[in-house]
């Protein structure tokens, strides 16, 4: 699987959706193998398994399929389900880890027939790797220039029929070209609280972590709509349970860990309150620039929009308008801040 590797302020939140290099070995043993064992995303899930039992029936391989929602919401989860379902190997890289076209051609003329290649981050390749996958995707053909200047060739290597699952956060930044050549596009949300908590339960059991459903629930409602960050949440709470409590997780020992670690009753951190409180304060509740915003909170734009946004766009405490961000009253509240000149969503 792939580990991302370097740390960063945004990365060692304890609620970013991101993942950081101690998730990964959890992750592992918490991963769904079948679609039957995965949680939430009903739609998709529903979808995806017709598209899976129909491609079997044909004994073909699955057409390429692009997953694009926020971080943590489980896409290398899902694309190691498709695989898995589909009875064949996935290999599994980057966007970044791609750096040159051979890096890509090497990995695709290596695959076997029905493989799944997972790219993470695919709005990431750059144009001349992307340029490799548009005959791969669309004739199973790899074009490999041989030689240099006048006397270099082309030669077209067949590849085998194979899946490409291509995970993005950012849909609107994949080429048309490369968009148009997925058949199944899948739109991954963010999760109802009871999913979550289900989650939690169901995690707290393969880690043999003694949870009650109210701390299932407490948890769940502070996980920004995120599984990664449930089972985060579920190991710092553990450690709570057994140096405070009883070793088990109750919804009192959740609320008095989460306190500590400074993550409010709606699994705002930090961050997500200055963010708030910026706008409310320094922009009069908004309109304000994405740009302007991050400068004043000292964040990178990119960061705002795809990690902290989601959730408080989900919670209605924050809106996008074509002239910037504004805050409801509903964020005002939530603060305890007066609401005078707020835009009522
Ligand atoms: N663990 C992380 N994400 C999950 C999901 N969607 N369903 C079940 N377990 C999970």
């Amino acid at each position: 699987m792939v580990i991302e590797s370097g740390f960063n302020e945004q990365e060692e939140r304890v609620v970013s959706a991101t993942l950081v290099t101690q998730d990964s070995e959890t992750e592992e043993t918490l991963r769904p193998h079948r679609l039957a064992d995965y949680i939430g995303q009903q739609k998709a899930k529903e979808n995806l398994a017709v598209f899976i039992d129909a491609a079997k029936g044909r004994g073909e391989s699955l057409d390429h399929c692009l997953l694009y929602g926020p971080p943590g919401l489980g896409k290398t989860t899902l694309a190691g389900i498709i695989a898995k379902e589909m009875n064949v190997n996935i290999r599994i890289t980057s966007g970044p880890a791609i750096e040159k076209p051979g890096d890509l051609a090497a990995i695709i003329t290596s695959l076997q027939p029905g493989d799944v290649l997972f790219i993470d981050e695919i709005h990431r390749l750059s144009r001349t790797v992307e340029e490799i996958l548009y005959p791969a995707m669309e004739d199973y053909a790899v074009d490999i220039i041989i030689g240099k200047g006048p006397s270099a060739r082309s030669i077209r290597l067949d590849l085998p029929r194979f899946t490409l699952i291509g995970a993005t956060t950012r849909a609107g930044q994949i080429s048309a070209p490369l968009r148009d050549r997925f058949g199944v596009m899948l739109r991954l949300e963010l999760y109802t609280t009871d999913e979550l908590a289900e989650i939690a339960d169901r995690s707290a059991r393969i880690l043999n972590i003694p949870i009650d459903p109210h701390g299932a629930l407490e948890i769940a409602k502070r996980s920004r709509g995120t599984p990664r960050i449930v089972n985060r949440l579920l190991r710092r709470v553990r450690d709570f349970a057994e140096v405070k409590g009883e070793g088990v997780i109750t919804a009192q020992i959740a609320d008095m860990a989460l306190k500590a670690l400074d993550i409010d009753v709606l699994g705002l951190d930090r961050i997500d309150r200055l963010m708030l409180t910026s706008i409310i304060k320094n922009f009069g509740g908004g309109p304000v620039g994405l740009e302007t915003l991050a400068a004043t909170i000292g964040e990178e734009a990119i960061t705002l929009e795809d990690v902290y946004e989601p959730y408080l766009l989900q919670l209605g405490f924050l809106a996008r308008t074509p002239r910037g961000r504004v805050t409801t009253p509903k964020a005002c509240e939530h603060l305890g801040l007066p609401a005078s000149g707020q835009m009522t969503l």
